[in-house]
């Protein structure tokens, strides 16, 4: 079977989907490997890189003429679309709840595809979880930047000039990205303090150092497959009564929560705001699905009353190499499990194919609806 690799197109987009030491390893599992020129370059890997692991470089339209199954980053778009064609495969993130209109255009094309942000949250399905190996590069992100915005140091400092206390940060949302911030947090010697709706996450996040900030009734909304439910008003009151003390202190806030396929929870209202310390930072990461702080605003940083709001996702393509390198393993993995000597193998019953094939040679499996 040919592997096709397609450059990825989106503006900002430094990451590409297979890393020069993951062409390689498909090579050896017997795969030919077709890698659009230039795709890894603002990954750090040159087109050399590739043909040196036993890959070719080729023109587009060459790798999506030759290719079986071909793969991006990024949903295929429509100028991809004018090149697919019926016997191809098509693996990449495709969000097909909020983008039906592309899902009927592939299906309209007679392909299949994958979209691996259905990958389902099982165990043996952790290593093909790119949601979960991008946003642990995120949480890392936010609190890199978040320093940088800031204009206090995060560790106790004992000086000839006096002592400079360590800054407080405060996390909301202890998923992959929340755990990964508390864990940068810490290291860089903030008192860091947590919270999260989901009740099994307070032993994580004690784990790595960081105080738990419970609420009342922590655990209420029941998580779905992993993730967390939507909160009641009665709960998002508490929360704000819990968290207020150290939101009120905090030097650095980050905000993680998100619920799949729904807009962002208002966790910091605009009064909230009002009373946080000047020079205080939040950098929210749920700012694409609306926002955890109220004011939020997508790729904006807004100031009031002294507190810089930035309204981001942090995307992992700000650390390009570790993160193609990253995605690019979660791929072999699902290509293996997807795969028998290097040929696709349909078992359309077993949970991680079922959960992560939307459409099935021009047949839409899964439509906006969810499934399980
Ligand atoms: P996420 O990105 O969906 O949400 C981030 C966090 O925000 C979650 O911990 C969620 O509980 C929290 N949250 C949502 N609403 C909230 C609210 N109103 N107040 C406070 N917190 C709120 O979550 P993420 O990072 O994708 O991970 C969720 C869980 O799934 C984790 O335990 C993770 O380890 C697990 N997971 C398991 C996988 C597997 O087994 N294959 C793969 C990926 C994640």
């Amino acid at each position: 079977m040919i592997i096709g690799v397609i450059k990825e197109q989106n503006k900002g987009e430094k990451r590409v989907v297979i890393s020069p030491e993951i062409a390689k390893k498909l090579c050896d599992n017997g795969f030919e490997v077709i890698v659009e020129k230039d795709a890894g370059i603002q990954a750090s890997f040159d087109n050399n890189d590739y043909t040196a692991a036993g890959a070719r470089i080729e023109a587009r339209g060459v790798v999506f003429k030759e290719a079986q199954l071909l793969l991006k980053i990024n949903p295929f778009d429509k100028e991809d679309l004018k090149l697919v064609d019926k016997g191809h495969i098509l693996i990449s993130q495709l969000f097909h709840r909020s983008n039906t209109e592309l899902i009927a255009a592939i299906a309209h094309k007679g392909a299949s595809a994958f979209s691996m942000d259905a990958m389902p949250r099982i165990s043996r399905a952790q290593d093909m979880d790119v949601l979960s190996s991008q946003n642990n590069l995120a949480g890392y992100k936010a609190v890199i930047r978040g320093a940088y915005e800031m204009s206090k140091i995060f560790p106790l400092m004992m000086t000839a000039a006096g002592t400079i206390t360590p800054s407080r940060v405060l996390i909301y949302g202890v998923g992959v990205a929340g755990l990964q911030a508390i864990a940068t947090a810490k290291r860089l010697g903030a008192i860091v303090e947590a919270t999260d709706i989901r009740l099994e996450t307070k032993e994580q996040a004690e784990s790595l150092g960081a105080k738990f900030i419970s609420v009342d009734n922590t655990g209420e909304a029941t998580a779905e497959g992993g993730y967390a439910g939507v909160a009641s008003d009665d709960y998002a009151k508490r929360q704000q009564e819990a968290v207020n003390h150290s939101l009120f202190k905090a030097d650095l806030v980050i905000t993680t929560a998100m619920v799949p396929g729904r807009k962002s929870p208002v966790l910091i209202t605009k009064e909230q705001v009002s009373k946080m310390k000047n020079g205080a930072v939040i950098i929210d990461l749920a700012a694409a699905q609306g926002g955890n702080c109220e004011l939020s605003k997508m790729e904006q940083t807004i100031v009031e009353n002294g507190v810089k709001i930035i309204g981001t996702t942090i995307a992992p393509e700000s650390v390009s190499t570790n993160a193609s390198d990253l995605y690019a393993k979660n791929m072999l993995n699902f290509i293996l499990h997807l795969t028998d000597a290097a040929a696709m193998k349909w078992d359309i019953e077993e949970e991680i194919t079922h959960e992560t094939l939307i459409i099935h040679k021009g047949h839409i499996r899964h439509n906006g609806q969810k499934t399980n």
